[in-house]
């Protein structure tokens, strides 16, 4: 069986006869805190940032920088360290595996399951019981691999060590358009496969992280991902029939200062879920109709000169402090105040307008640099994204 979902860059390509099953210890308590790595790459990587999609972005003061959160994680027995990406956005946990038939090359030495005793491969019934997966994120990025049973550790700053035996992971073994420093993805979206529902029911889907685009940055999960207390924002969490694994946020309205622009009469306007939340993606994406009406509110505030960009709204300044304040009005009561430093990007003498037009690839989406400095949290059970205004470099 082959399901196809076929879907702007993210072109996912399930094969799939996998039976999942949930072995998270028992005897760990309830939540973990982990610390994340935060990388800038300079390569085209899995997202819409890069210029994949028939070039959208190609030349674009956007098109080199992107914006990726690691998480250290420990596979097999004795454990081997990988530092992979954390993703809302997908599915899977993989990484880089031996025998390469195509890998490409990556800091810390690439995981060899022939010196793993707990790496055991998965049957599937197909007709020599192998059990392939393939993954297509954006033009040239894909792994494909085979799914295995393997012990996932993972050490807490709170705790214990967690520890995860026969967890589904992909070994990849022909992947390529990845960065560097990248072992492989920790899939953290709604699916079975990723690591927050294999950690298992306790934890109830619970996560939440703090990016710093400087500092330290964290990831909780279970107990340990709760946000609350002052300033917490609430946004209704949505889950849609057609890509069910993707968390929604329902996107009311910008703020430019104090000009609000509605989406009520623009084709993206919905009730149910308009924008997907990602810290897989660096920039925020809208739809380009709508960014136009943004752009053209900030225009009407700036004063500084513009910088010659056809495709991004940018001014020579030596201050960010030149822009207006935006607020993304959320369903469910969340007006979410963002720094300038979520929005606008120091070009070095230029600032830029880091919203992006979400046409070319079908989806509007909340990107990781519009999350700095907010500890976000995921509730899937009680169906609320919250987010509390938090120095994340401060947090130990
Ligand atoms: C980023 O990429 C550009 C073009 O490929 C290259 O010239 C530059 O040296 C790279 N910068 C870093 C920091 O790797
Ligand atoms: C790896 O996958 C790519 C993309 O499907 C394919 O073109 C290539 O032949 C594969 N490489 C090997 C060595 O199997």
């Amino acid at each position: 069986m082959i399901m196809a979902l076929s879907f702007s860059l993210r072109t996912i390509i399930i094969t799939a006869f996998v039976l999942l099953t949930t072995t998270a210890s028992s005897s760990s308590p309830h939540g973990f805190t982990f610390d994340l790595i935060h990388r800038r790459s300079n390569t085209s990587s899995l997202r819409p940032s890069t210029d994949d999609y028939g070039s959208p972005y190609a030349n674009t003061v956007f098109d080199s920088e992107s914006s990726e959160y690691l998480m250290k994680i420990q596979i097999g027995t004795p454990p081997v360290e990988i530092e992979a990406m954390i993703d809302t956005g997908s599915h899977l946990i993989w990484t880089q595996c031996l025998p390469c038939q195509s890998c490409y090359n990556q800091v810390a030495p690439i995981f060899d399951p022939s010196k793993s005793s707990t790496y055991k491969p998965r049957r599937c019934k197909t007709h020599d019981h192998s059990c392939p997966y393939e993954l297509v994120y954006a033009g040239k990025s894909y792994t494909k691999g085979t799914y295995v049973s393997e012990t996932v550790t993972i050490q807490s700053t709170s705790g214990q060590p967690f520890v995860m035996p026969e967890t589904l992971i992909g070994c990849g073994h022909n992947n390529s358009g990845l960065v560097s420093t990248t072992s492989g993805i920790v899939g953290l979206n709604w699916a079975a496969t990723s690591l927050t529902s294999q950690m298992g029911e306790r934890f109830l889907g619970l996560l939440s992280y703090c990016f710093s685009g400087t500092g330290t940055s964290k990831i909780n999960f279970g107990a340990n991902a709760i946000v609350a207390g002052d300033g917490t924002v609430a946004a209704d969490m949505f889950r849609k029939t057609n890509f069910p694994d993707f968390y929604y946020l329902n996107l009311d309205a910008i703020s430019v200062g104090d000009n609000r622009i509605e989406m009520l009469g623009t084709s993206f306007y919905a009730t149910d879920g308009n924008m997907i939340i990602d810290s897989g993606t660096t920039y925020t994406f809208l739809p380009g109709s709508y960014l136009e009406q943004v752009k053209a509110a900030v225009e009407s505030v700036v004063t500084a000169d513009r910088a010659p960009y056809s495709d991004a709204l940018c001014y020579y300044s030596n201050t960010i402090e030149i822009f207006p304040v935006i607020t993304m009005h959320f369903s469910g009561g969340a007006d979410l105040v963002l720094y300038n430093n979520n929005m606008y990007v120091d070009k070095g003498g230029i600032f830029c307008l880091a919203l992006m037009d979400a046409d070319p690839i079908h989806m509007a989406v909340f990107g990781n640099r519009a999350q700095n400095n907010f500890l976000v949290g995921y509730d899937p059970s009680s169906m609320v994204v919250s987010f509390k205004p938090t120095d994340c470099s401060t947090l130990f």
